[in-house]
């Protein structure tokens, strides 16, 4: 493959970073992590050699680290087979430290052998369960007396960060304590995704759209993040999180944000990260009973999905009797600000609805004259806008035509964009462009810290409403439906039905 302009051959001859992967031995690392650097050491992108240290529980040795990665690499790998030739060149020097994440003399071991390889820059990797996050960022504070530049280190750290706003600014204190914001990066693996970045490249690289996009022409936004899967073995974990805070508490409010935020003076990450800062304060805050009437729960029941039969929620393995965690939420949000006065973003997203698909809708207002018969169009305007994020990633518009005939019949047709034929290539994995802007040291795709902030104070009055207002059961949906029938009457009380594109 050719080699990429920026990245030219003589950053070969400069010494490597080391990349150290807290919780190697899990789900993640094996995934998505080694699969996304082996797309990148396989198309030549990395800037620089890069070891992989792993530092787990697990009584593995160097060994052992290699043929788990290996293996992890030819299952995940999006090149099909992987190549031994590119696996051997990125884990040629990978290296394991067997500790637990609270015992100092692990983190000794480490920069005792980060010292002696001499790394130029060193990448902190947080890729086990949110509760060891502490713990091993304390014990990283020896690396403050390192000897590295002050951009010789960068801490990386998975979502959630935290659990509520209090959480969260323990989490925050904490990483500031040890490293400095430059130094933090927070992933939210939607902003690496081809298609969340081509939100932007849509709004602000052609000029047609933005002059419409406001509350003067635009009825309502819509954010579905729908998927197939149920909890399955993450159930743990899930009952302790929900929706809200697996999906909503993030990658839903970037894609609001995203859609909503105005043009930054520049593409670059203190910017977009302001402009995308200004929407997440003009949320219109939730509390009290403005949370019960704006959101909808769901969870899922026992069922079929195709031949398959389905476990209710309630039955699934580590989930707490009784539990009343959602596994569908819906929700009204609006942004109390000029633009998106008035406007509200309908969100919904659920586990085991009938397709996987994420998109971003946009309805457009009804001209301000009816002159043809437009209840062909089921009474509303025919303008709408999708951005499918995946999978068929592409952007639809629809408009209202003529039906050919002798009388005058409106009918929707549509205007598609779709990835796959525009360009031919599938687009990468979200953790390669996010791992390759790390190593390079750009945070513009990375969630700052008042960014986190900002979205737990939006989503933490929603918990807190919740929590006051206990139910003993939440509404249930079947298996491959579109979640409970409460999320239906909850849009059409305001004259509006979800938007189906599938
Ligand atoms: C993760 C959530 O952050 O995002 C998962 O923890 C969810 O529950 C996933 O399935 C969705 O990501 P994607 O890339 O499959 O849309």
């Amino acid at each position: 493959m050719k080699k990429e302009e920026n990245h030219p051959v003589e950053s070969r001859n400069i010494p490597p970073t080391a990349l150290v992967i807290f919780g190697v031995t899990g789900d993640l690392t094996k995934r998505k992590l080694l699969p996304a650097l082996y797309q990148l050491q396989a198309e030549n992108r990395l800037p620089e050699p890069l070891h992989v240290i792993g530092f787990a529980r697990r009584p593995w040795d160097d060994r052992q680290l290699k043929d788990e990665l290996s293996a992890g690499i030819r299952e995940f790998a999006r090149e099909k087979p992987a190549k031994q030739e590119f696996i051997e060149q990125l884990l040629e020097n990978s290296h394991y430290v067997q500790s637990d994440f609270q015992n100092p003399a692990g983190y000794s071991q480490l920069l005792h052998y980060l010292d002696e390889k001499s790394y130029r820059k060193v990448i902190f990797y947080l890729a086990t369960p949110p509760d060891e996050y502490i713990s091993i960022i304390q014990n990283l504070s020896v690396c403050r007396d390192y000897a590295y530049q002050k951009d010789g280190i960068r801490i990386v750290v998975e979502k959630p960060y935290g659990r509520d706003l209090a959480t969260a600014e323990e989490l925050e204190k904490s990483l500031h304590n040890c490293f400095s914001e430059e130094q933090i990066y927070r992933i939210d693996h939607y902003l690496g995704k081809e298609t969340v970045q081509n939100i932007l490249v849509f709004r602000f690289a052609n000029g047609i759209f933005e002059p419409l996009w406001n509350n003067h022409y635009i009825d309502h936004v819509q954010i579905t993040v729908a998927e197939t899967v149920g909890v399955g073995s993450r159930a743990g974990y899930f009952d302790k999180s929900g929706v809200i805070r697996d999906v909503f508490a993030n990658h839903m409010l970037q894609l609001i944000t995203l859609t909503a935020m105005e043009a930054p003076y520049a593409f670059n990450e203190s910017s977009v990260r302001d402009e995308k800062l200004k929407v997440m304060r003009s949320f219109r805050p939730m509390r009290g009973e403005s949370a019960l009437v704006n959101t909808v729960r769901g969870q899922y029941a026992a069922g079929k999905m195709g031949n398959q039969e389905i476990k209710g929620y309630l039955q699934e393995e580590r989930v707490a009797a009784g539990s009343t965690t959602e596994t569908y939420l819906a929700a009204k949000v609006f942004i109390d600000n000029w633009r998106w006065a008035g406007v509200p973003f309908y969100i919904r997203s659920g586990k085991l609805l009938p397709v996987r698909e994420t998109e971003i809708t946009i309805q457009f207002k009804q001209v301000p004259l009816s002159l043809f018969n437009w209840r062909n169009m089921a009474g509303e305007a025919p303008n709408v806008l999708v951005l499918r994020l995946q999978p068929d990633e592409g952007i639809n518009l629809t408009l209202g035509a003529k039906k050919p005939g002798p009388i005058n019949q409106i009918a929707p047709v549509k205007m598609e964009f779709c990835y796959q034929d525009a360009f031919g290539a599938e687009p990468p994995e979200a953790y390669e462009r996010l791992l390759l802007d790390c190593i390079q040291g750009d945070q513009t795709l990375f969630t700052r810290t008042d960014e986190v902030v900002e979205q737990w104070r939006f989503v933490s009055d929603i918990l807190n409403s919740w929590e006051s207002n206990p139910v003993d059961k939440l509404p249930q949906y079947l298996p491959g439906s579109w979640g409970p029938p409460e999320a239906e009457t909850f849009i059409q009380r305001d004259n509006r039905r979800w938007f189906k594109s599938s």
